[in-house]
């Protein structure tokens, strides 16, 4: 763990508006990545074994496979897991676009679970649901950081012989029932991503967790063409030349570079300091808001401890029809407020190939009362405290008007 005071010491962020997520990178991070860029490899070298093996032991899961992004994680996890034309995978609809294209990567079909109010999570009793002959993976988003109820959706996993594969894209840093999130006690798979907004940051870059090893031979394929050079399963004449290798499978270039695994070792070192200082501003906001008469906002039960990559506030059912004239408000007042999100097959592609209004009652009305308040470890207590003033003036200027 790195002093906690240094890892945002020197971090300045120039920004008219205050946004709903930045990244915290200091000179620690700026050296780790020059020294990245005067070695002798700049990918494909051993920064990225080193990385892998941070996130095994911080996560602590048997294998890790770095990727370019979030999205390429979720696509080679989803081949992995054997998801194919004339299949189906569950996923929820309140999440980014990705954690469903993967599905359709594959020639699969998504299918929409509804979630639960209060936390935006996957509905298990709607997954239930939504289970036919056809489906084979369920992809279930850890939204804004809170795990979902993995204990319920591993007993119906078991039950309906599905694979699992955690969208924990936000939930780098969270526990549920004292695990960490991407341990995968309760699933086969746990993608992250790490996008400058996310937990920590590689610039753009992804990552596979697992503990099956024939799962992690499958995606370090995928990763790199479908290439191996893993003697075992080479020709068997040829399988001692140094030189030799076979493309197997059609795979992807989705090599994470040494330069970003750099900056990804030197940010892992400061993840939980990140995690407090977001929890930290979670509980001041919780104070300020508590028992206001406009929104309602994230609780943690017993069971989860949230990584807060979103502050999510659901505005109270007499202010829902007001929620774009708040969000352009505090907008016009330099605050950087988000939607997340519109549900997936809400998207014009995804209403092209036949999906409804209507097919998720609970994610539709999440979607309309959701604002994303900023929630970052350099947001400073002044900014912090603008942001819980302006957010009441603005409620209350739309209640009485
Ligand atoms: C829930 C979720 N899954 C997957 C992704 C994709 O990650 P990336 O942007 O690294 O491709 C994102 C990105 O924002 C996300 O929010």
């Amino acid at each position: 763990m790195v002093d906690a005071n240094r890892a945002t010491k020197g971090v300045k962020i120039n920004m008219k508006t205050i946004p709903y997520g930045h990244q915290c990178i200091n000179q620690d991070d700026v050296r780790e990545v020059v020294g990245a860029l005067n070695s002798e490899w700049i990918t494909q070298g051993p920064k990225i074994a080193e990385f892998e093996s941070a996130l095994c032991d911080y996560a602590g899961v048997k294998f890790a496979v770095a990727v370019s992004s979030g999205t390429a994680a979720l696509h080679i996890a989803a081949l992995s897991a054997g998801l194919r034309r004339g299949d189906e995978a569950i996923t929820s609809p309140i999440t980014f676009a990705a954690s469903a294209n993967c599905i359709l990567y594959c020639g699969a079909k998504p299918i929409f679970a509804d979630i639960q109010p209060e936390t935006g999570n996957i509905d298990p009793i709607d997954i239930v649901k939504k289970i036919t002959r056809k489906s084979k993976v369920l992809v279930p988003v850890h939204f804004a950081g809170y795990p979902c109820d993995m204990q319920e959706i591993a007993i119906i996993a078991r039950k309906n012989d599905l694979l699992i594969i955690e969208d924990a894209a936000h939930a780098l840093g969270a526990r549920y029932k004292g695990s960490k999130i991407g341990s995968c006690k309760y699933s086969d798979m746990a993608i992250l991503s790490f996008h400058p907004v996310k937990a920590i940051t590689t610039g753009e870059g992804g990552a596979v967790l697992t503990n099956n090893k024939r799962l992690y031979q499958r995606l370090l394929m995928l990763r790199n063409h479908g290439i191996t050079k893993d003697s075992k399963s080479l020709d068997r004449k040829m399988r001692y030349c140094g030189w030799y290798y076979e493309m197997q499978e059609l795979g992807f270039n989705y090599r994470l570079t040494d330069i970003q695994s750099a900056l990804g070792i030197s940010q892992l070192k400061k993840l939980d300091f990140f995690i407090e200082k977001r929890r930290k501003i979670a509980v001041t906001y919780n104070k300020a808001f508590n028992g206001n008469h406009f929104f309602d906002v994230p609780k943690e039960n017993k069971d989860v401890f949230c990584a807060y990559h979103l502050y999510p506030i659901r505005l109270k059912k007499d202010l829902e029809l007001k929620r774009d004239g708040i969000f352009k408000l505090l907008r016009d007042k330099k605050i950087g407020v988000q939607v997340h999100y519109i549900p997936v097959y809400l998207h014009p592609y995804y209403k092209k190939l036949g999906f409804k209004k209507g097919i998720c009652p609970a994610a539709e009305d999440f979607y309309h009362r959701e604002i994303s308040l900023p929630i970052y470890p350099a947001l400073t207590s002044r900014e912090i405290q603008y942001i819980i003033n302006t957010v009441f003036e603005v409620c209350n200027r739309h209640k009485n008007g």
